[in-house]
């Protein structure tokens, strides 16, 4: 199947289940301050599951396109690097607003697991909630009944509060939680080591798939739990990794989701995926971030310099870092992926193709005043670096990493990523307290003391701007200004260029 195909097959189970299909909510969230990104496909429904908004319909079902730039799994800087992580995925959820519960959430996983995707049960393996003594929480006996309807004892395995017991935020719905984790390893792996083993355990290809969260509690900002007015079903699927596996790779890059795109680099680049780490890491990073820069702007997120724009501009500016650095381009590329995005992704997102001139025209600009900047920023941070190679120096100071930033717009994080591809550290502290100076001086430098206007001719002022590159004009008044030791004088002028 086509990741195409597996989206709309995962709509269509659970519309033949009752679930009424609803359209991804923005990636870009307005209206709640504890949120910048939809990190979750539950997050738009937030009031429903807290009871002070209507339910109905109480099944639905969607595919919503989620970013993730912090957290453990989900540093910006390790995207790209390994096969699995990325800023924007989209994430396959069913819920139920006090309709069914865990008996029938399960039984739906399994069924579409199972039974239409046909994923071998022997490769299957779930979590359940152990309990928490701290939060007065039993084990999740339930699920772990239902569980065992569809699997033998051994495929069913204990999890902590960490893994096994969801929580939006500090405070918000939550509850405990049954992990569906896949074990794609190869039969003499298997034979090797028991999957359960490995679940949970950080390797590559024994993965969570799906996370079914039983929504029972809202917790409060005293960390006390309240129960829901309802019992809740908030299911999510990671849908680059389902197709990964349907399509039995190694490599969330080498299903169909990113083949079209990398393929495209490689062809506008010309170069070859497959051949040199460095440059599939650039590819990486730059499929990626494509995906999650061209659905912000279509949500109405521009890059900026503020919160949510500027972690759109950040992830920008590092897709534009990897194809200047890895794949040479020395002109604005990223923007001309766009039509292949479109063409795979569009029918999903029609906002996609709704906004597809914004989208080129935006990252083009983004990506030409960044290359500017970039070109002289990178010339002096090498020199730079060859010299502290030169001196067996392996910290950068961060006076140097602080001139980078305020003369050529490099964020300390980009000054370390370059740095660290040769074994170099940059002094944090110091560039943080070069950004504290540099603050006071600017507080300093707005202090200014003027004297009176000195009033010489009454009149008028009229602005000649467009119309004289000279003309004769006479002072009406002036004043004397200080400002930091500097003395000058400002004149008003009866006849003026400026506004
Ligand atoms: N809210 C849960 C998660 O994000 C399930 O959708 O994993």
């Amino acid at each position: 199947m086509t990741a195409n195909e597996i989206r709309e097959s995962y709509k269509q189970f659970f519309a033949s289940k009752g679930h009424t299909v609803v359209p991804s909510a923005p990636m870009v969230i307005k209206d709640d301050p504890t949120l910048m990104f939809t990190n979750a496909g539950m997050n738009q429904w937030k009031d429903i599951i807290l009871g002070t908004k209507d339910p109905e319909p109480r099944r639905r079902a969607d595919s919503q396109k989620c970013l993730r730039v912090s957290g453990k799994h989900n540093d910006l800087e390790e995207v790209g690097h390994d096969t699995y992580h990325h800023t924007m995925f989209e994430m396959l959820g069913n819920w139920s607003f006090g309709d069914y519960f865990k008996e029938e959430a399960i039984d739906y996983a399994w069924e579409y697991l199972v039974d239409v995707l046909h994923l071998d049960p022997k490769d299957l393996y779930v979590t359940v909630f152990e309990g928490s003594q701290e939060d007065n929480i039993a084990r999740d006996d339930d699920a772990a009944s239902f569980w065992r309807k569809h699997l033998p004892e051994d495929h069913i395995i204990n999890g902590n509060k960490h893994d096994n017991f969801w929580e939006m935020g500090d405070t918000g719905p939550c509850g405990p939680c049954s992990e569906i984790h896949l074990d794609s390893r190869t039969p003499e792996e298997k034979l090797k080591v028991k999957g359960s083993e490995l679940v949970n355990k950080d390797n590559p290809q024994v993965i969570e798939i799906w996370n079914i969260v039983f929504m029972q509690f809202n917790r409060k900002s005293d960390g006390s739990l309240e129960p829901l007015s309802m019992n809740v079903i908030d299911t999510g699927m990671g849908f680059e990794r389902l197709v990964r596996a349907l399509q039995g790779k190694n490599s969330n890059y080498d299903t169909d989701i990113f083949q079209p795109i990398i393929k495209e680099i490689c062809k506008l680049s010309h170069k070859k995926y497959g051949e040199d780490e460095a440059v599939d890491v650039a590819m990486r990073v730059i499929a990626d971030h494509l995906r999650a820069v061209a659905f912000s702007i279509a949500d109405g997120q521009l890059p900026s310099n503020a919160k949510a724009g500027y972690v759109i501009r950040r992830i920008l500016r590092r897709a534009i870092r990897y194809a200047y650095t890895f794949l040479h381009q020395r002109e604005a590329f990223i923007y001309r992926l766009i039509p292949t995005l479109i063409a795979e992704m569009g029918q999903a997102y029609p906002e996609l193709t709704a906004q597809r001139e914004l989208i080129g025209r935006v990252i083009k600009e983004e990506e030409d005043s960044f290359l500017r900047t970039l070109e002289k920023g990178i010339s002096m941070l090498n020199d730079a670096i060859e010299v502290l190679q030169k001196e067996g120096k392996s910290e950068l100071d961060g006076v140097q990493a602080f001139r980078l930033f305020d003369t050529y717009g490099f964020p300390l994080d980009l000054t370390e990523l370059i740095c660290r591809e040769h074994q170099i550290t940059v002094n944090a502290e110091q560039f943080d307290e070069e950004m504290r100076k540099q603050k006071e001086r600017a507080r300093n430098a707005a202090v200014v003391e003027s004297t009176d206007w000195v009033e010489l001719a009454a009149g008028e002022q009229q602005f000649v701007g467009y119309d004289y590159t000279e003309y004769e004009c006479q002072i009406l008044r002036y004043r004397q200004v200080t400002q930091k030791k500097n003395t000058y004088f400002e004149l008003v002028l009866n006849n003026t260029p400026f506004y």
